[in-house]
């Protein structure tokens, strides 16, 4: 076989290739075998030798392709080997389309076929000495990795076992890997030169249609049973299309408050504690520990990555008044960035600090009012809290009135009354919100009101949504 690729090698073919928008055209030396590597796998299995002698064949063979392709690329370092329909280029190899499946997988470079990086490929090795399947973890040093790895032998050939084309890899080191070709062009595995949105699962809602929607509390029984998630779904369902839903029949409690979040995920504990409950006794020292009207807001700006889900549950209330108060702070933003962009994207690029400060506690977090998600550049996160801002020393005085008016665009979007969507929530129903979306307030009262609940970390409320099968691994 070897005399075959040297003897093709002296032909030097020359063949054209397209190759980046330019569709530059160059001319390489060909070296082409009739061996696929399916075929050189399967003949090694089929030898009856012993282990050691196949051992010894496989490095003969080896280092005499390692000659052939160092010769070649001595020649020429542009040399591009084709196995089939497989091109391996220097650092990549480009790899056909089969099927008319990769709706999502566009061709970036302007390349006929799919470019899988080298180092990449060897990275994502999922044999079993290099990923560990159960833990879903790597099992290798990636920095062991030579950057300048290049197959000794590719090839690409369907498998009727799995039912798939598998792209098989040698490399210089004897390690073989093997991809099928739906997990090499799965965009859960490989940039897809486009991010899907989670937009899509979002429902923008002002006043008017978020009560036409009339969110329904699922009741409880059923959301406990742990044999049924459906009414788990609907509950998260709802978090994900509009940023809060409600379940209705839970006992007047800490302790049944706190089973009612736990059946989503664990509680996030915080300077508040596992649960925290108020009565406007100002046991801490904010706002929310009084009677007074609370604006709406965001809660814990003053973490790195504030809480995901904010629990309530109104436990007792004997006076008037106490009305909660929910704004869809991604239809304000979508408004804001409609009719002032220069503003949306000013508080997408400025960080300002928010900080929790009492006796013995001094929390403080730098980021900006817009978290965007870093490569769909939608909003992912709403950072808005004018009691916990503290004062603003990152941005240069000359630059106040743009912050400022910036700041006053976006609040009169969060405080347009068609915005706001006044509930009275009633002992034994637990709102859940989506405190990176939603903003809640509250009205002023009298009497005495007990309110408790809880914090849900973004990582674990998400987590359980994918396991359910709610949202795609592109929502963050
Ligand atoms: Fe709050
Ligand atoms: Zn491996």
């Amino acid at each position: 076989m070897m005399q075959k690729v040297e003897s093709l090698m002296k032909l030097a073919s020359i063949r054209t290739l397209a190759f980046g928008r330019a569709q530059r055209t160059i001319s390489r030396y060909i070296c082409a075998t009739n061996e696929g590597t399916s075929g050189t796998l399967s003949d090694l299995g089929s030898r009856k030798k012993t282990f050691l002698q196949k051992q010894v064949d496989q490095q003969a063979r080896k280092q005499h392709k390692d000659a052939t392709m160092n010769e070649a690329c001595r020649r020429n370092p542009l040399t591009t080997v084709t196995h089939k329909q497989l091109v391996l280029n220097s650092d990549h190899l480009i790899m056909p389309t089969i099927t008319g499946t990769l709706d999502d997988l566009n061709d970036p470079h302007g390349q006929s076929g799919i470019v899988l990086n080298y180092v990449w490929l060897r990275d994502h090795c999922r044999c079993d000495s290099c990923y560990h399947h159960t833990t879903s973890q790597r099992l290798f040093e990636t920095n062991a990795i030579d950057l300048d790895i290049r197959p000794n032998n590719a090839a690409l050939t369907f498998d009727p076992d799995v039912n798939d084309h598998v792209l098989h890899i040698t490399w210089p080191d004897g390690h073989q890997s093997q991809f099928t070709y739906s997990w090499l062009t799965d965009s859960k595995n490989i940039f897809a030169g486009k991010y899907p949105k989670s937009k899509s699962v979002q429902t923008l809602w002002d006043a008017n249609t978020i009560k036409e929607i009339d969110i329904k509390a699922v009741e409880y029984e059923k959301y406990m049973d742990k044999s049924n998630d459906e009414s788990l779904k609907v509950l998260l369902e709802n978090v994900l299309r509009y940023g809060y839903g409600l379940v209705h029949g839970c006992q007047t409690s800490i302790d049944d408050t706190a089973k009612t979040a736990e059946r989503l995920c664990i509680i996030q504990n915080s300077l508040f504690g596992h649960m925290w409950s108020f009565t406007n006794d100002l046991e801490h020292s904010d706002t929310a520990y009084t009677n007074l009207a609370l604006g709406a807001h965001n809660d814990t700006c003053y973490f790195l990555k504030g809480a995901g889900i904010q629990v309530f549950h109104l436990l007792e209330h004997t006076g008037a008044g106490g009305e909660t108060l929910l704004v869809d702070g991604f239809k304000a933003l979508e408004t804001l960035r409609r009719n002032h962009k220069w503003a949306y994207d000013f508080l997408v690029e400025t960080s300002i600090v928010h900080e929790y400060v009492e006796p013995g506690i001094d929390i403080k977090s730098l980021d900006s009012i817009i978290n965007v998600h870093p490569i769909t550049k939608e909003p992912i996160a709403l950072r808005f809290n004018t009691y916990d801002r503290a004062s603003l020393n990152t941005i240069d005085q000359e630059d106040m009135p743009k912050f400022y008016e910036a700041n006053k665009l976006l609040a009169n979007e969060i405080q347009n009354p068609q915005n706001e969507f006044w509930l009275k929530l009633k002992p034994g129903t637990v709102l859940f919100v989506d405190n990176w979306r939603l903003l809640h307030g509250r009205s002023a009262f009298t009497g005495r009101r007990c309110v408790c609940g809880c914090y849900l970390a973004r990582d674990d409320w998400t987590s359980k949504a994918r396991e359910l099968g709610l949202v795609s691994s592109f929502h963050f």
